[in-house]
């Protein structure tokens, strides 16, 4: 069977790191997080279909040095589609039930687990459920006492919300769900395909599981992603091949060809590859990006530094973002001087 991968989109939240890569390609333990999700498919998926748009050539490029052992389809949309469009552009290579998969979330659900469930129900259409407080942020499904699904809203302000439980991002959907769902258009899928699956079959249904579930909508959560999954790991830090490291690392990771000088304390971080940090410096709660340069004596705390910065010596950089380039063409919601708060 097949799984679709919902991987365009710009990721403005997770800016500036996305202004230089796609999404999908940030790195979670130091995999690119398209691989980490790839990797944990169950056996039953032998296609993956990726739906992209922004910076495909760069997902094409992970792959071409990758093999998962899967066949992968790289599909370009001619403009982005919506999640519901996506899915019916790639109806060709789609058999008769596939995975429609959200790739900004890491969770532990049971692919498996949901295939059985959906099979026992007999359902059109099979979609995750996970409970959260702030329901305004997510689709929100109204949900039966035998799992049946009867309503969703996407985006609700909290009072019409209909329970606690959200979408969270992975569907199992039988073939006809494609009938649903115009060509050539942008198409929702949570706000227009969902009200209909639910209104003309009657069998869409709710899957909840237990664990975890991680959205990695912003910079928050990306950090918080990579130290989750470190821990749950039992380890305290990553440190990529050809790393120099002279100071101390605590629950961070750092990328590979990373060089930390002496007194340097790195504390729950992320360091991409190729970053050179010089020594007495302090970096807690951050995420430095490629080719970066941190130089002596700098203080960075509840920062993002972009991609290809230089700190200069002693600077102190607090709950900011740093990015000194020329915002990429076409890139949404223009930003005025260089350097953005968040
Ligand atoms: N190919 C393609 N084309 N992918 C897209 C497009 C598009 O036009 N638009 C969005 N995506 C991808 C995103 O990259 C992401 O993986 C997924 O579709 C969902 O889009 P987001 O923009 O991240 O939506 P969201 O986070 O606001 O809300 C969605 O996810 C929530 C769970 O995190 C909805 O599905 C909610 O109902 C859900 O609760
Ligand atoms: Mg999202």
């Amino acid at each position: 069977m097949e799984a679709i991968f919902l991987a365009g989109g710009f990721g403005t939240r997770l800016k500036p790191l996305t202004y230089t890569r796609a999404k999908p390609l940030l790195p979670i333990l130091n995999k690119p997080m398209i691989l980490y999700l790839i990797d944990s498919l169950p056996s039953e998926v032998d296609r993956v279909i990726l739906a992209v748009n922004y910076k495909k050539e760069q997902i094409e490029k992970c792959f071409s040095k990758y093999d998962c052992g899967r066949e992968i389809i790289i599909n370009e949309e001619p403009e982005p589609l919506g999640t519901g469009g996506a899915v019916k552009f790639a109806e060709k290579y789609l058999g008769d039930r596939f995975f429609v998969l959200n790739s900004d979330i890491i969770s532990s659900i049971n692919l498996q687990d949901m295939i059985r469930f959906h099979e026992r129900n007999k359902a059109t259409a099979t979609i995750s459920l996970w409970p959260v407080d702030n329901v305004s942020e997510f689709g929100v499904a109204e949900v039966g006492e035998d799992g049946r699904i009867t309503g969703f809203v996407e985006k609700p302000k909290p009072e019409d919300a209909p329970s606690n439980l959200i979408n969270a991002g992975a569907y199992l959907l039988e073939s006809e769900v494609l009938d649903y769902i115009e060509t050539g258009r942008l198409v929702s899928m949570e706000k227009e395909i969902f009200p209909q699956i639910i209104s003309n079959t009657g069998r869409f249904y709710g899957y909840k599981f237990e664990g975890y579930w991680i959205d990695i909508g912003r910079i928050k959560s990306y950090l918080y992603v990579n130290q989750f999954l470190l821990k749950e790991k039992g380890l305290d830090k990553i440190i990529g091949e050809d790393s120099n490291v002279k100071g101390d690392i605590v629950n961070s990771i750092l990328g590979r060809n990373v060089n930390v000088g002496r007194n340097t304390v790195i504390k729950s971080s992320v360091i991409f590859d190729n970053v050179s940090i010089d020594d007495n410096v302090t970096i807690e709660n951050s995420v430095i990006g490629e080719n970066c340069r941190i130089k002596e004596n700098v203080y960075i705390n509840n920062a993002v530094i972009g991609d290809n910065e230089t700190i200069m010596d002693g600077y102190e950089i607090i709950d900011t973002t740093i990015w000194t380039q020329p915002i990429p063409e076409g890139y949404p919601k223009k930003q005025i001087g260089n350097v953005i708060g968040e």
